[in-house]
């Protein structure tokens, strides 16, 4: 079982990114917030970042890492999604920077995710990012080809 998580580390992160997300999309229509769920039941780590632009204008991403039950190492990065006006502006590079610096905040050694193969631009983007592919498979519940994808977190980013 791992340790709970202290919630205030995370949150220089979100300043972070709130910064980064007023610079780059505030006007007059957007105003983002960032929300903030540390769901540990279960004693299961996993947090889970949403933003939301104003009332008329839906939300702007979300992502999840959640600790993989059994090994208190490893971080599962999964549930990223940023609202299709919002890509293609570097915000998904913005937060593959912001995933690695949690995940090293909290100790952990390993972050895993898994993409559709045929995700070009995620797949391109974890690449770039010095991600590694772990394996590649066929998922029969779903007859859609998988990559499995591991990032070894560094002492120092
Ligand atoms: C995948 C996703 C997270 C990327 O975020 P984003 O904000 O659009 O990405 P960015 O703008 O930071 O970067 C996009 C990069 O992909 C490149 N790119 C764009 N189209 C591409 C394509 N067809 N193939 C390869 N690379 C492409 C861009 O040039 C850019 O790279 P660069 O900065 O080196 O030039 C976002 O598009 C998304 O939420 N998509 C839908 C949900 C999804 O796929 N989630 C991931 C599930 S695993």
């Amino acid at each position: 079982m791992g340790t709970m998580l202290d919630t205030s580390i995370i949150k220089p992160y979100l300043k972070d990114l709130e910064g980064f997300l007023k610079n780059k999309f505030e006007d007059k229509e957007y105003n983002v917030k960032v929300k903030f769920k540390d769901d540990l039941e279960n004693q299961q780590n996993s947090l889970n970042v949403s933003i939301e632009g104003k009332k008329d204008h839906g939300f702007v991403c979300t992502f999840s890492l959640s600790e993989l039950p059994g090994n208190c190492g490893i971080l599962v990065s999964h549930g990223l999604f940023i609202n299709t006006t919002f890509q293609g502006r570097g915000l998904g590079q913005f937060l593959q920077d912001l995933k690695k610096k949690i995940a090293m905040a909290y100790g952990y050694t390993i972050m895993m995710c898994t993409t559709l193969e045929n995700n070009s631009v995620e797949n391109y983007l974890l690449k770039k990012n010095g991600w590694e592919i772990s394996n590649k498979f066929l998922n029969k519940r779903t007859m859609h080809y998988c990559i499995e994808w591991k990032f070894i977190i560094p002492n120092k980013l």
